[in-house]
């Protein structure tokens, strides 16, 4: 394993326009939160950062569907979504949010910074124009058929089918999503980033330099969009909500929230090294540093080409290592929707399956939307949590330790010389901690939790070969110690790489197994993690089956 090196790590900033559900989770959160995990846990220096995304016209419509001001929307949103995400173990050096004073400053000094050094175009337009309600219709206020795949509701920024980043006046029959009026045009003036200018720049970066690193679902859709031809993009808005632009002819302008969100790493970044007395410029301007963007497919443009370029024309800042952008995952079949409530809400899981966290994390790592587009379905969530969680993985570890207590009173047995076959067990075992390394710096997570699964399947399969417990029954006691001692490694190997991926389980195994939290870097085969004649605690359950019933439930709660 390598030496120790720093990590800025961020998940998407979700909006504050609705509650967190598992596809939120399986897209940006997971992934982020294992990779977080991980680093931290081979002894690195870890920035994990998020908050909520505060501003833009998503948070605007919610509060006229609600009746509330855009504050009252995202003070309830953020709360419900910082308290589900902190229920459910997403392990965040900070939460931050973009309404927050070091935001908006962060963000306009951005800007200023970027407009004292010429990098805008300032250019006037015709823009769609609401004539009910005489106002602008930036990004989501319109809505209309996207002139790249036909779907019939793309918004005016972006196409959720195709992933394109559109403006409004490229939707094919555009409609207000205020007043429900055809829009007019009318002439405005704004802030533009000239991204045809950064075109080479974004080609050798991206496309030449990142052509091996980056997953091919990324890749493939940076290229086409890079294809298409950069044009400039308004980073400025007619509204009344987000950041007012700080310039003199700003009034009733706001920064674009795709301008200021992704800021919203930096400024909590900042807010984060303040408390901890920090210097947050390490984190986002020494060379050394590595910077990686967790998101979801809808992402992908805004993190490969549009903040890069920013943070290029700005020149002070680091650019993304890697942007391991994951694909949707549905849910049995359909697309996870808001407005339908067709989704699996944190807060509500959590209600109905307390303490279960790691089911769902191990369901939605191994089941991860990686490269294409994946389903959830509560069948699956009950196999993979019983046949693999509680039939493979929990089933060895509690062999283990009810053997251990039966022969030993709870003592590792001292093993004595161990044979060929007994070192060749361990030394496979002591091989995983580099495999799955290896799988998660490859950003391969189902590969890295099937390698820890096949670390419990080879335990199951060498109990199964040797027997130990017809061994003790005919008297052979001195080889029943070495098996033991060999299959106790295998469960405190266990214990600590499967923090990363199911920190619950691994806490609580580690709590029976009396050893504290561990680096992967000190995992070595000369030092046994278990001791001989260490004393170690009763088993507890690690893992619980989930019942017909309960998934009977939740399938017909979906379709209430
Ligand atoms: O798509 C979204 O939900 C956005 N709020 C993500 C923003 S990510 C970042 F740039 F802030
Ligand atoms: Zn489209």
């Amino acid at each position: 394993m390598e030496s120790k090196k720093r990590y800025t790590i961020t998940s998407a900033l979700p909006y504050t326009n609705g509650r967190l559900h598992i596809g939120h989770l399986a897209g940006a959160y997971i992934p982020a939160d294992i990779y977080a995990r991980f680093k931290r846990i081979t002894d690195n220096d870890v920035a994990y950062i998020c908050g909520s995304d505060e501003h833009g016209v998503a948070i605007s419509i919610r509060a006229k569907k609600e009746n509330k001001t855009p504050k009252e929307i995202i003070d309830k949103y953020h709360a419900l979504i910082k308290k589900s995400f902190d229920d459910f173990g997403i392990s965040f050096d900070n939460y931050s949010r973009t309404s927050s004073k070091i935001h908006h400053e962060t963000a306009s000094e951005f800007f200023e910074f970027l407009n004292k050094k010429n990098c805008f175009e300032i250019k006037k337009s015709k823009q769609l124009y609401d004539p009910v309600e005489n106002q602008f219709l930036a990004d989501r206020f319109v809505e209309g058929e996207c002139p790249h795949c036909g779907f019939e509701h793309a918004y005016g920024d972006q196409c959720e089918n195709c992933g394109s980043s559109l403006s409004p006046e490229q939707l094919i029959n555009p409609i207000s999503k205020i007043s429900g009026a055809k829009p007019e045009e009318k002439e405005t003036t704004h802030w533009y980033l000239p991204l045809g200018e950064y075109e080479n720049f974004i080609k050798n970066w991206f496309l030449k330099d990142k052509k091996d690193s980056a997953k091919s679902n990324v890749y493939g859709q940076v290229k086409s969009w890079i294809d298409q031809g950069l044009e400039s993009r308004a980073i400025t808005r007619d509204l009344d909500w987000g950041i007012p632009v700080p310039h003199k002819d700003g009034d009733g302008k706001v920064l674009y929230v795709w301008f200021d969100a992704p800021i919203g790493y930096i400024s909590s970044t900042k807010e984060w090294a303040k408390n901890e007395n920090k210097d947050w410029e390490l984190y986002w301007k020494d060379k050394n540093t590595k910077l990686i963007h967790f998101i979801g497919k809808d992402n992908i443009v805004f993190h490969c080409i549009i903040f890069p370029i920013i943070l290029k024309a700005h020149g002070e800042y680091i650019l993304p290592e890697n942007i391991p952008a994951n694909e949707f995952l549905n849910l049995e079949g359909k697309k996870f929707s808001t407005s339908k409530n067709w989704a699996i809400w944190i807060d509500e899981f959590l209600k109905d399956f307390p303490n279960m966290q790691d089911s769902l994390r191990y369901t939605l790592t191994v089941n991860a939307p990686e490269t294409k587009d994946n389903d959830f379905t509560w069948k699956d969530f009950q196999a993979r949590n019983n046949n693999e969680l509680v039939a493979i993985f929990g089933n060895f570890v509690n062999r283990v330790l009810v053997l251990t207590h039966k022969y030993y009173d709870g003592f590792v047995p001292e093993s004595g010389d161990l044979n060929t076959a007994e070192k060749q067990i361990l030394k496979s075992a002591y091989e995983v901690p580099q495999l799955i390394s290896d799988a998660l710096d490859n950003y391969k997570f189902r590969q890295a939790i099937n390698l820890l699964i096949d670390l419990s399947r080879l335990g199951n399969k060498y109990l199964a070969d040797e027997e130990p417990w017809k061994l003790y029954k005919s008297g052979n006691v001195e080889k029943v110690k070495k098996i033991m001692f060999v299959a106790l490694q295998l469960c405190g190997l266990l214990s600590v790489l499967s923090e990363p991926f199911l920190p619950n389980a691994s806490k609580k195994i580690r709590q029976i197994l009396n050893i504290k939290e561990k680096k992967w870097t000190e995992l070595t085969i000369s030092n046994p993690i278990l001791k001989e004649k260490k004393q170690i605690n009763k088993p507890a359950l690690i893992f619980r089956k989930i019942e017909d019933e309960e998934i009977k439930n939740q399938i017909s709660k979906l379709n209430d």
